[in-house]
């Protein structure tokens, strides 16, 4: 039996996220500038790496797959993963085969995803204003988006929506958000901004809304109840009494979940970050790329593993950010 993924804190590591692909169709603000340089395509694993090196952290015991970007379904090809992805569903190794997108591609991708074995997905969506959503995104369009989660709905797929709270932005959506949210039967899941990307002079301080503040206004209209269940995720979550919804908060700043964290994620262009908040990283491509035996990569992934720290270094509470990142959430996959 081969040995399960244990940190140094005791941490047994069940989650990979996967950034496929830097690119995007969008240009959140929060996330890229507008002018964004992407890699060169050479630069990227191929799908046969990706799924390699995937196949490798299965078998060393991660249980769930995340898929992220970048807009993961701007990859080409990149259903020709999904597809090899469900031969480790079906061997009941993989638990979990799911991502994070923007939703501009669901209507194409709904269908094959099902199809592949995906069952939930995370929709980033901000705003449910069309004028503010293309102002966020800077040119998206709210309809195709909104007409790729029915796609997704329609082919059985479970929705959650995430919401970046932003300071004068969206907090006058807080509401409309939490409706539509109901009505619809989708979970959502409020995200503070964090500090990466493209800052220029800004540093997202004048953006960040915390989600204490956000959680106040919800209790001045509903009854929450706090929920013991984690989703193996950072997000708490509670329930509305009035509607029966659930609404996660994930909060990096004003509370850590550092703790019980089981996760690290590979860029695509193969490095390993053992945490999102913080600069260190493995180097898996030149292992995976200089030697066909998988014992090769795998020794390299326990030693990454058994670099994890404990913790990330973000730190918005004395008015200034120590931990800054200057990469991109794109690379790293969120
Ligand atoms: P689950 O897998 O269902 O828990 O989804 P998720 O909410 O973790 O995934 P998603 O891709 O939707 O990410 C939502 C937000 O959580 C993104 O902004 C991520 O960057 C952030 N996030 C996810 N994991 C971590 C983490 O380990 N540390 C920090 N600081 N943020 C994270
Ligand atoms: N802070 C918080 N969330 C961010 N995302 C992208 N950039 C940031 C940031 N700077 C979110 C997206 C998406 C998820 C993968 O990451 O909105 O929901
Ligand atoms: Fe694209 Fe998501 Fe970044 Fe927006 S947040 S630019 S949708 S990767």
């Amino acid at each position: 039996m081969t040995a399960p993924l244990i940190d140094p804190f005791a941490r047994a590591i069940s989650y990979l996220r996967v950034s496929v692909t830097d690119r995007c169709d969008f240009r959140c603000v929060y996330c890229m500038s507008e002018n964004m340089t992407f890699l060169p395509k050479k630069e990227l694993l191929t799908l046969e790496e990706l799924d390699r090196m995937c196949s490798t952290f299965i078998r060393l015991g991660v249980e769930k797959l995340r898929i992220t970007g970048g807009e993961p379904l701007v990859r080409r090809g990149i259903m020709t993963f999904f597809h090899a992805m469900t031969r480790h569903l079906d061997s009941g190794a993989l638990k979990e085969l799911t991502l994070t997108t923007n939703g501009s591609q669901l209507r194409k991708y709904a269908a094959e995803l099902a199809e592949c074995g995906v069952r939930r997905i995370n929709v980033s969506l901000d705003t449910l204003d069309e004028r503010k959503f293309a102002e966020v995104t800077r040119w998206g369009r709210l309809a195709q988006v909104l007409d790729g989660i029915e796609a997704a709905k329609a082919a059985g797929i479970r929705v959650k929506i995430n919401a970046v709270a932003l300071k004068g932005f969206n907090e006058d959506e807080l509401f409309p958000l939490v409706d539509w949210c109901a009505r619809e039967d989708q979970d959502l899941t409020f995200i503070e901004v964090m500090p990466m990307g493209d800052l220029g002079n800004e540093d997202r301080l004048d953006q960040y809304w915390s989600l204490e503040d956000l959680r106040a206004r919800l209790e001045e209209r509903f009854t929450l109840t706090d929920l013991a269940e984690r989703s193996g995720g950072p997000a708490r979550y509670v329930r509305i009494e009035e509607t029966g919804q659930k609404i996660g908060f994930i909060t990096p700043l004003s509370h850590n979940f550092c703790e019980s964290c089981n996760r690290v994620r590979l860029t695509c262009t193969g490095e390993l970050y053992m945490c999102l908040g913080q600069e260190d990283q493995a180097d898996l491509r030149a292992p995976l790329r200089a030697s066909a035996d998988d014992a090769v990569l795998e020794q390299a992934i326990r030693n990454a593993i058994a670099r994890k720290p404990k913790g990330h270094d973000f730190d918005y509470s004395r008015q200034q950010v120590a931990g800054q990142m200057s990469r991109h959430m794109s690379h790293t996959g969120g």
